[in-house]
């Protein structure tokens, strides 16, 4: 759907629907009692009658007299008046594009954006209207046939200007949400394909299609020649345990001065995780398609970089390979020699993901950074210590974490920061090799990150654990396209 902004008279709008914001409690919004008193007190009459509670999120449709500019009218509850919080006005969003999306209207009207948001300013509102439409408007039907869903009719959707915002900011502030969304769902997109479509040459393919369309974005594929020649002994390891041929991808979007330092993003693109030899067990395992959900982050916030043409360097890599548990894959004792030349005992192949990313991080290097910061679906620990709702964030240079932290909470996308304090650190002791790919039950999230660190030394690097974060499971089970908004928005805090 396309945002555009308008203007005018709120009761001589011409529109297929008006979005229009009630509470339900304390006066109505301004907007809506203009808009009230031009058409006969209808709105007024409906609230009274009860037919529309105005609690948040509650909707009701209402249909305008023939001769109205206005066709209809889409009431929407933001709560009590004066107490609309940032959660009801995302959930009032998403209602009115779940309540509109199967009619057949292409061209809406919003004015939700002028009502009042506790701490929250018109920009964060217009931000939120795109993104959350996009998000209520997300369909996956690549492998969907008969159960395929109908493609909604709705084409355009204007945001009314007003005294706190006018129309060119609102489409400056609609065109970077636009592209964030489009971020989010090229992420969720290729996150939602399953192992056997998603591989790693898939993901290859998808890259090199990525920097054809766009001529800011330089694509180079490694293959497995290319990255035995390097060295990359722990990478190359896991993918033997399949026959999917493991796949290095680097998306370089040069938008700054040649002389500026790159912002380097590794994601984990690890496109099924069945364990290898150290199995994991059989329910739920298909959520393993997930494992890549790192890497397609990548993809989203690269896409994202290049749609707006932004003014900075920005690298993606993506280690991408399968985890399987062939007669040539990892057993547990096995010992592989890392780029960076440290040997690692791989204690258990389960722990497959830092394998394949240390690699990448060492690779990061040659691309002078200015700052690393990797994405993974790394830890089921992280998943116990923070839930669903926050990644686990852990870095080497307190200034990034903090960075991270503000761009996550700006853009309602966040982490929270675990300690990465040496004294966890001999937890990783091997008596045969320079580490051990596992430092046992305690603190997993925290080990993980630590194993990281060591082939991170040279550059300041930030880990963001997205266990929890990248997927939803049960009845909504689909990708959340995260942390694409915050790395975007700290990609867009730092142009
Ligand atoms: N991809 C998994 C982590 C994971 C588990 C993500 C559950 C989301 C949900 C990772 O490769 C893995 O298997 N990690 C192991 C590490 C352990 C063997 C030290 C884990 O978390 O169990
Ligand atoms: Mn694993
Ligand atoms: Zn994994």
């Amino acid at each position: 759907m396309q945002f555009v902004s308008t203007s005018g008279k709120i009761e001589k709008l011409s529109t297929p629907c008006l979005i229009l914001p009630v509470f339900s409690k304390g006066s109505q919004a301004k907007l809506t009692e203009t808009f009230d008193q031009a058409h006969d007190g209808q709105i007024a009459e409906t609230l009274k009658r009860g037919d529309a509670s105005g609690k948040a999120g509650n909707t009701l449709l209402i249909q305008m007299p023939a001769s109205c500019a206005t066709k209809r009218v889409l009431l929407v509850g933001l709560g009590e008046q004066g107490k609309t919080n940032a959660e009801d006005f995302k959930k009032a969003v998403s209602a009115s594009m779940n309540a509109l999306k199967s009619l057949p209207i292409a061209s809406i009207c919003s004015t939700l954006a002028s009502a009042e948001v506790s701490e929250k300013g018109s920009e964060w509102k217009v931000r939120q209207l795109v993104l959350k439409s996009h998000e209520a408007l997300y369909q996956y039907n690549q492998t969907l046939t008969t159960s395929a869903p109908d493609a909604y009719a709705l084409e355009t959707c204007q945001i009314l200007a007003d005294d706190n915002i006018d129309e060119d900011t609102i489409e400056q502030t609609a065109n970077t949400a636009s592209s964030i969304a489009n971020g989010i769902a090229a992420a969720k997109k290729l996150s939602d394909l399953p192992g056997n479509i998603c591989t790693p040459s898939y993901l290859a393919d998808t890259a090199t299609a990525m920097g054809e369309q766009y001529s800011s974005l330089n694509v180079n594929i490694l293959d497995e020649a290319d990255m035995e020649k390097l060295g990359m002994g722990s990478l190359l390891s896991v993918s033997r345990g399949s026959r999917q041929p493991a796949k290095l991808i680097t998306m370089e979007h040069k938008g700054g001065a040649t002389s500026q330092k790159p912002i380097v993003i590794v994601g984990k693109g690890l496109t099924f995780d069945a364990g290898g030899i150290s199995i994991k067990p059989s329910s739920g395992m298909d959520e393993m398609k997930y494992d890549m959900c790192g890497g397609a982050s990548v993809f989203g916030v690269m896409q994202m970089c290049s749609e707006l043409n932004l003014p900075i360097n920005v690298v993606g890599i993506v280690p991408s390979s399968e985890n399987l548990p062939d007669g040539d894959a990892n057993k547990p004792g096995d010992i592989v020699t890392s780029m960076a030349g440290l040997t690692i005992e791989i204690l258990n192949t389960d722990a497959e993901g830092r394998l394949i990313l240390c690699d990448a991080l060492t690779y990061a290097a040659k691309f002078k950074p200015d700052v690393v910061i990797d994405i993974a679906t790394l830890t089921g620990a992280c998943v116990v210590a923070l839930g669903k709702h926050a990644t686990g964030l852990l870095a080497n240079n307190d200034e990034l974490a903090d960075e991270l932290l503000a761009a996550g909470k700006k853009a309602d996308d966040k982490a929270w920061q675990l300690p990465l304090w040496d004294e966890y650190k001999p937890q990783l002791k091997s008596n045969f090799a320079d580490l051990a790919n596992i430092g046992g039950p305690a603190g997993g999230t925290i080990t993980a990150a630590c194993f990281l660190s060591r082939f991170t030394e040279d550059y300041t690097w930030a880990h963001l654990d997205i266990a929890g974060t990248a997927w939803k499971s049960g009845s909504e089970k689909g990708a959340t396209g995260r942390p694409v908004h915050m790395l975007s928005q700290f990609i867009l805090d730092r142009c």
